[in-house]
């Protein structure tokens, strides 16, 4: 029989977002990010060893629950990391990839970080490789979705930047258990964005924004910690909007400008507002994309979702949570 691993590996959303790369070669950010992992969100991915005479190959399943070769630009990402993979392991063989999301992909809700935690984790497992987390960490960063760094691991992760060995790999700050956060997604587009997270990073430092923020960060980072480690709502709320308003300005102010919002999008930011001032415990944030991640608390998830769901610019909403991290599972795609 063939080697053969499936690996669920979750989405996260950023707290402290990741925007702009540093290195390109090694996929290493100008500045730290921490994220809530999630649990609903997720990508798993079948990897099955081929000899080396076989050609690489990447199927996605579709909507309709069919399993077919993957789009060309889909391709091309998966492919490249593949290579990797295999000069890091140091075998002669090929890989056939089949891969599912249980979310929107490419809409700004991290289906590259989760892609891209689930393929490297289920190609080491294929192997026969033992890895430790941080190791796994570095091996997703290397596909150039820098946040998968940050989907190895479960409950809240941060990716630190700088010299040496801290920026390499992503560290847990807590665990899943915890905190119990709520990530309520007001889905307001399903296609994928125009403009990719890739180009985004690039774009960043041109915008006179850019530095501005670095300083802001130091002090960020230490208040969104501090807020998890003492379950601080309204410390956490306020820096996590500031953040995320953050890398929207950004995006926005660079040259050419990237619009990821929609009408929608400052609907749900308005409505999120209100609802705070009337006492639930939520606040929004957004990575590169038009949809609002709600992140509340258990007791104000069922208002958010009824006030949310009512607007008439939101399609859906996703419900999910604090997630644990990857796992390997015996319910292979192929
Ligand atoms: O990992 P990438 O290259 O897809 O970039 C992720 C960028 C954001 O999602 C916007 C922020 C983040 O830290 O996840």
């Amino acid at each position: 029989m063939r080697a053969k691993a499936t690996v669920i590996a979750p989405a996260n959303i950023a707290f402290i977002k990741y925007w702009g790369t540093a290195d390109w070669e090694r996929t290493l950010p100008f500045n730290p990010s921490l994220s809530m992992t999630l649990r609903e969100c997720v990508t798993r991915t079948t990897v099955e060893v081929l000899s080396r005479e076989e050609n690489d190959s990447v199927s996605l399943m579709t909507g309709e629950g069919s399993l077919e070769p993957a789009a060309e630009a889909f391709t091309r990402r998966v492919v490249p990391h593949l290579e990797r993979l295999r000069e890091w392991s140091g075998e002669e063989v090929s890989f056939r990839v089949a891969t599912e999301n249980s979310f929107p992909m490419g809409a700004g809700m991290a289906s590259s970080a989760s892609g891209f935690a689930a393929l490297t984790l289920a190609v080491v497992a294929a192997l026969g490789k033992q890895v430790s987390s941080e190791e796994a960490s570095v091996l997703a960063r290397l596909s150039g979705s820098g946040s998968a760094a940050r989907s190895v691991e479960g409950g809240y992760v941060k990716w630190p930047a700088g010299e040496g060995n801290e920026g390499e790999h992503a560290v847990q700050v807590a665990t899943a258990d915890h905190w119990d956060l709520r990530d309520v997604v007001a889905v307001l587009q399903e296609q994928a964005k125009d403009v990719s997270s890739r180009e985004g990073h690039e774009r960043a430092p041109s915008s006179p924004y850019f530095e501005p923020r670095q300083r802001l960060l130091p002090d960020r980072l230490e208040t969104v910690t501090q807020a998890i480690l003492t379950r601080d709502f309204a410390a956490l709320a306020h820096t996590v909007e500031e953040e995320a308003i953050d890398l929207h300005l950004i995006a926005m102010s660079s040259h050419p400008p990237i619009f990821y919002w929609r009408p929608g999008t400052l609907e749900v930011l308005a409505a999120i507002r209100r609802l705070r001032q009337e006492g639930a415990e939520v606040c929004a944030t957004m990575d590169a994309g038009a949809n609002v991640h709600m992140i509340c608390t258990p007791e104000s998830e069922a208002v958010v979702a009824e006030e949310i769901g009512a607007i008439s610019e939101v399609s859906s909403l996703i419900h999910d949570g604090v997630g644990r991290g990857p796992m390997i599972v015996d319910e292979h795609l192929i």
